[in-house]
C-alpha cells in the first residue's frame, strides 16, 4: 500500500485528482469506479477544473459508481445519481450514456444488483476505483459483518451510517434505510484502488483499517490484500499512522 501524506483537504484533493488524471492520460478510455460522500467533492472539483483547462479529457471515459440508496429517484437531490451529476458529470465532457450508478428505483433488489454486475462486466472491468472510508471501516455500503459480502447486493444500513448521513436530509426519518452497493469482491476486482481520507475523525479508523487485522468487521481492511492501493490522506487523517508510513 502506498500512503501519500498531504497538508490538508485541498492538498489531498489535488493529489487525488493527480492520480486519477494520470490514469486518464495513460489510458484515455479508462473505466473509473467513483464514490460519493463529502471526501471526494474537492477531488471532483479539481478534475472539473482540469477538464475546463483542457488538461483532462473525459470524452472516452466510462464510470461506474459504488452505491445508491434503494428507493430514491434520480431527481431526489440526496440520490447518488444526483450527486454525481451535480459534482462531476455536468461539469466535464463525459458522455452521460457511459456513466452508471446502481439504479435505486428498481424495486426488485436481486434484479437491480445482478443487472449492475452485468453492467460492470460489460465495461471490461474497473481500471481505477476511488473510495472514501466510513467511520466504522465501511467501503461502499459494505458495513461491518461476519463475512465479506462478495458482489453487488442490497444492504440494511447501520445506525451509525444512518446517523452520519442524516446531516444531508431534513430529518433522520427521511434517510433511506437500505442501499444497493458493489460488494467487496466487486471492489477488489478493480486494477487500482485510490482511497481518500481527510480529518481527525478518520484517524482511528485509518490505523485500524490499514494496520489492523484483516476482518469483515472492518471491511476496508481487505484492501491490505489488494496489490495496488494508494491512500491519499491529510495530516489529520494520518495522525495515528504518521510514524508507520
Ligand atoms: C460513498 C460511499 C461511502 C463513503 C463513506 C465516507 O459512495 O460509498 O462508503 O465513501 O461513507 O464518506 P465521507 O467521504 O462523507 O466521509
Amino acid at each position: 500500500m502506498k500512503f501519500i501524506l498531504t497538508k490538508d483537504y485541498d492538498d489531498m484533493s489535488r493529489k487525488a485528482a493527480n492520480v486519477i488524471g494520470a490514469q486518464m492520460i495513460l489510458k484515455n478510455n479508462s473505466v473509473l469506479g467513483l464514490a460519493t460522500g463529502s471526501t471526494p467533492i474537492g477531488t471532483y472539483k479539481c478534475l472539473a477544473e482540469r477538464n475546463a483547462a483542457g488538461d483532462l479529457d473525459f470524452s472516452q471515459i466510462t464510470s461506474v459508481n459504488l452505491d445508491e440508496y434503494r428507493g430514491l429517484p434520480h431527481e431526489n437531490d440526496q440520490s447518488y445519481y444526483y450527486f454525481m451529476h451535480d459534482n462531476l458529470f455536468s461539469k466535464v465532457n463525459i458522455d452521460c450514456n457511459n456513466t452508471y450508478v446502481p439504479d435505486g428505483t428498481i424495486a426488485d433488489a436481486e434484479e437491480a444488483c445482478s443487472k449492475y454486475e452485468e453492467i460492470i462486466a460489460a465495461t471490461g472491468g474497473v481500471d481505477l476505483q476511488l473510495l472514501g472510508l466510513g467511520h466504522n471501516g465501511h467501503i461502499g455500503f459494505n458495513e461491518p459483518a461476519d463475512v465479506f459480502p462478495k458482489l453487488t447486493h442490497c444492504v440494511d444500513l447501520t445506525e451509525s451510517t444512518i446517523q452520519a448521513n442524516a446531516r444531508f436530509f431534513a430529518s433522520k426519518e427521511e434517510v433511506p434505510t437500505q442501499a444497493y452497493t458493489m460488494g467487496i469482491q466487486t471492489i477488489m476486482n478493480a486494477k487500482k484502488i485510490l482511497v481518500v481520507v481527510s480529518g481527525s475523525d478518520k484517524a482511528a479508523i485509518v490505523k485500524k483499517a490499514f494496520f489492523g487485522d484483516i476482518t469483515p468487521q472492518v471491511p476496508a481492511s481487505i484492501l491490505q490484500l489488494h496489490p495496488d492501493v494508494t491512500i491519499v490522506g491529510d495530516a489529520e487523517a494520518f495522525a495515528e499512522i504518521k510514524d508507520m508510513i
